[in-house]
């Protein structure tokens, strides 16, 4: 199987129909919380901040032209104007699929690295480079200052740029011939925007079992620098459900160029989900949320099955979810949140370090894998001014606090009882402002407490309950 294949389909080559991307209408940046999914139908998409704004770059599913948006608030990308900043030509070069585009700020000047084919093969994909004329990205022209060179001219795409420890790198997905597979991953430093400063590395190829389903592909990476160590997530395998990421692994100061300081994880880092309905999560980027959060921005479709080639399925939408780590500094991706509003984990204000959590329905706090402490809040079905906690994991199933007081994960049967016994009134923390305490809906007197290790509800007279009856959301 040739790596073409990756990207042939039969019959005749199927180009979206042009479906107008209706502008949107002008917004003021939306207040409104971040929601998944951010936007609809762009895939691979960039998101990161600058002086204020953040800025997104992405695949549409027309792969015929090059977009940007601007919002001043992360939520605000989601129906923000879409400028179009770029088309390709009618034919001739670059007038092939177009995608994957990233915006970066070279030198003080803006450019977009962008993979197009051509109008005789659109799948000849190969990295080109626009560079800016104004200084902003938006409203500026853009002239062409060429493709990028590497030593084979074969199939190209996915870069982004990274600097570290003072040197501007490049990285890149790449068909390297002889290896018999379809992309790889490289690195190098670069000498000007569109060429090497020397060879490149191969930073890893498609060998594991999870990396080669459908098809041999490694591409689409991103890199993180935290902790003492530089993060590399990749994409894997065909770009249906089996759409995945993995990640490598270098000390911070080591020299990257050198593939042997990179430490490839043996199982993917974040893949499908059908307890959240996010399939083929992939191609990455990070960002940070208003607070500085650490953000994973990636694409996803929220159903399993694809009619036809999975590349001109359009909804692979944009997401984003919070990205943790671990103690010991690495990265813990959890699994894709799902649809809907941003959930939130919930520590005990005395233990910062532990989370509440649900263990096979029971609901503990403690420590484990993050999926399981992650809760989304939902408007109370007892008093829209109430709400009440859905585990990401089981959207049909809610906190229920028992006739015991104790709290367990249930499925919510429709009833009067449930929503009285699952809604809960979120308020200033009781033993400190900045957290936040949660009084029965049903017995306003009682709050939702901590009590070595378990939830229970119950009532507050001292210092000491109040302290565990208070969360801190993370
Ligand atoms: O979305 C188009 C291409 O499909 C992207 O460049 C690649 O990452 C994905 O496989």
């Amino acid at each position: 199987m040739t790596y073409l294949s990756r990207r042939l389909f039969l019959g005749a080559a199927t180009a979206l129909a042009a479906s107008p991307m209706l502008a949107r209408s002008t917004t003021s940046a939306s207040s409104a919380a971040a929601e998944n999914p951010l936007v609809r139908q762009r895939a691979d998409a960039q998101v990161f901040r600058h002086d204020g704004s953040y800025y997104m770059a992405a695949s549409v599913p027309e792969y015929d032209r090059l977009i940007i948006r601007r919002s001043s608030t992360l939520a605000g990308l989601a129906t923000a104007d879409e400028a179009v900043v770029w088309r390709r030509p009618a034919s001739g070069r670059m007038a092939g699929y177009i995608w994957a585009p990233e915006l970066h700020l070279l030198d003080g000047r803006w450019h977009i690295y962008f993979a197009a084919g051509d109008g005789d093969d659109k799948f000849r994909i190969r990295t080109y480079v626009l560079r800016a004329a104004g200084s902003d990205p938006i409203t500026s022209k853009w002239e062409l200052l060429g493709k990028l060179e590497t030593p084979w001219d074969t199939f190209t795409l996915d870069s982004t740029i990274l600097e570290h420890r003072g040197v501007r790198y490049i990285s890149w997905a790449q068909h390297e011939p002889g290896f018999g597979n379809n992309t790889n991953v490289f690195l190098a430093p670069l000498a000007t925007p569109t060429t090497l400063a020397k060879a490149p590395a191969r930073l890893t190829a498609p060998t594991l079992e999870w990396e080669i389903q459908g098809f041999k592909v490694n591409e689409g990476p991103a890199f993180l620098a935290r902790n003492g160590r530089l993060f590399m997530t990749y994409s894997a395998s065909a770009t249906d459900a089996r759409y995945c990421l993995g990640l490598l692994t270098a000390p911070d100061d080591a020299d990257i160029m050198n593939p042997t300081v990179w430490t490839k994880s043996q199982q993917p880092v974040f893949v499908s989900s059908s307890a959240t309905s996010v399939y083929g999560p992939g191609h990455n980027s990070f960002t940070v949320d208003e607070q500085g959060h650490d953000l994973l921005v990636y694409h996803g479709r929220d159903y399993e099955k694809i009619v036809g080639d999975p590349l001109f399925d359009p909804n692979r939408h944009t997401r984003i979810q919070r990205l943790y780590f671990r103690a010991d500094g690495t990265p813990d991706f959890g699994i894709p949140v799902g649809n809907g509003p941003l959930p939130n984990r919930w520590s005990p204000l005395d233990r910062p370090e532990q989370f509440v959590r649900v263990t096979s329905e029971r609901v503990t706090v403690g420590t484990g894998p993050v999926e399981t402490t992650q809760f989304r809040q939902v408007p109370s079905r007892l008093d829209p001014n109430h709400i009440s906690l859905v585990h990401i994991e089981s959207p049909a199933s809610k906190l229920v606090v028992g006739s015991d007081s104790t709290v367990t994960l249930a499925h919510d049967d429709g009833s009067n009882a449930f929503a009285r016994r699952s809604s809960f009134v979120k308020q200033q923390g009781l033993a400190d402002p900045k957290g936040v305490s949660f009084a029965s809906g049903a017995s306003p007197a009682t709050y939702l407490r901590n009590i070595s290790g378990a939830l229970r509800l119950g009532s507050v007279s001292s210092a000491a309950d109040r302290v565990s009856a208070t969360f801190v959301a993370s």
